[in-house]
């Protein structure tokens, strides 16, 4: 677990990364996301968040659904092996101090950089007056009060979160200007970081996303996954099983870069390209890959559905954790803001 002080001096590198609560996490959330942070909780001092209040910005007419969408995230999560003794893994509306960060950091950003994000000016072009809040207009300011309130050195994010890192940069480094010194900055400046992994296509070849209907899940069963992919699309120029394929124009070879062995791919890109495999065999290899893969991680969600394990406990720790530190720095802020101390 992490110590709590002194997060400006931490021995170990600071990460933070978070994403809003989706529910069931897919295989483009664990290529995307998950997989890297497994690795990273080893070595780093990492905070793990879901932003259940980034959940409101674009969707506040129906929240429903977002308290078992948190669960589902946070099952998923534990299951696949995010450690709450090595991280904290925490809810963004469990630590208040985000919200007061953010109100704070709204006095020292312009509107413009707000209004430069991609969300807001795609949300204006279509004029979707839903989205016009000032709530969404203010999206990234509330995700670098996330990022700046535990010193985070690192950011992992996915191309699209990469600017709001940058806008986190620019705050920080404004808020370093009016009030701290060289020796004494009021926040660290954070890097991102982008993964290497590519982007997986949805099992119809679009962006794979909940909304579109077209995800496997981390915990689906085998058979489902195997249907799921069975159905994928394929490069369309191979009609036929003697039409020799292009793997570069499917996305069943996209999944084998991230999900097989570098043994199997000469097998997959010769028989492709010289038909003398069809996708039927490619497709059921990739199957079983993922099945393989994933088996554990969906005996353990089982394991913890069946025993009624208490997820909460494990993540009202968590949020402790990450409360302890977001008081230091709050403590910190408020001291170079001249502000009323608490
Ligand atoms: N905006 C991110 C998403 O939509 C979630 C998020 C909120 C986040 N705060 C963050 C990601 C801080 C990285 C760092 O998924
Ligand atoms: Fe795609 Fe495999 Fe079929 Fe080639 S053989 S088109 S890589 S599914």
């Amino acid at each position: 677990m992490n110590k709590t002080t002194d997060l400006l001096h931490s021995d170990r590198r600071i990460l933070l990364s978070g994403s809003r609560p989706t529910g069931r996490q897919h295989l483009g959330n664990y290529v995307g996301a998950l997989a890297q942070w497994l690795q990273l909780q080893d070595t780093m001092r990492c905070f793990f968040m879901i932003a259940d209040w980034h959940a409101l910005t674009n969707n506040y007419r129906d929240t429903s659904s977002i308290p078992e969408n948190i669960r589902d995230q946070a099952l998923d999560w534990l299951a696949v092996g995010l450690d709450p003794n090595k991280a904290t893994i925490f809810i963004q509306s469990a630590v208040k101090e985000h919200a007061e960060l953010s109100l704070l950091l709204g006095m020292f950003t312009p509107i413009g950089l707000m209004e430069r994000c991609t969300g807001w000016k795609e949300a204006n072009e279509r004029g979707d007056d839903l989205l016009r809040t000032y709530g969404f207009l203010g999206y990234p300011c509330l995700q670098t009060a996330d990022i700046l309130m535990y010193q985070a050195h690192v950011v992992p994010v996915g191309k699209d979160q990469q600017e709001h890192v940058e806008k986190a940069q620019d705050i920080a480094q404004k808020v370093n200007f009016l009030y701290g010194t060289e020796t004494e900055p009021v926040f660290r400046v954070p890097e991102w970081q982008l993964g290497t992994a590519p982007i997986l296509p949805g099992n119809d070849g679009r962006k794979m996303s909940k909304s579109y209907g077209n995800c496997i899940y981390i915990t689906e069963d085998a058979a489902s996954v195997e249907q799921k992919v069975s159905v994928m699309v394929t490069d369309p120029a191979r009609v036929r099983r003697n039409d020799p394929g292009n793997p570069e124009k499917c996305s069943v070879w996209e999944y084998h870069k991230v999900f097989t062995d570098k043994k199997h791919h000469d097998w997959i890109w010769k028989g492709c390209t010289t038909a003398g495999i069809g996708c039927r065999d490619c497709k059921k290899l990739l199957a079983q890959e993922i099945n393989a893969r994933f088996e554990p991680v969906r005996e353990r969600r089982a394991e913890m559905e069946a025993s009624n394990f208490d997820w909460r406990e494990v993540l009202a720790a968590g949020n402790e954790n990450a409360r302890a530190c977001a008081k230091e720095t709050m403590a910190r802020v408020r001291d170079k803001l001249h502000l009323y101390p608490e």
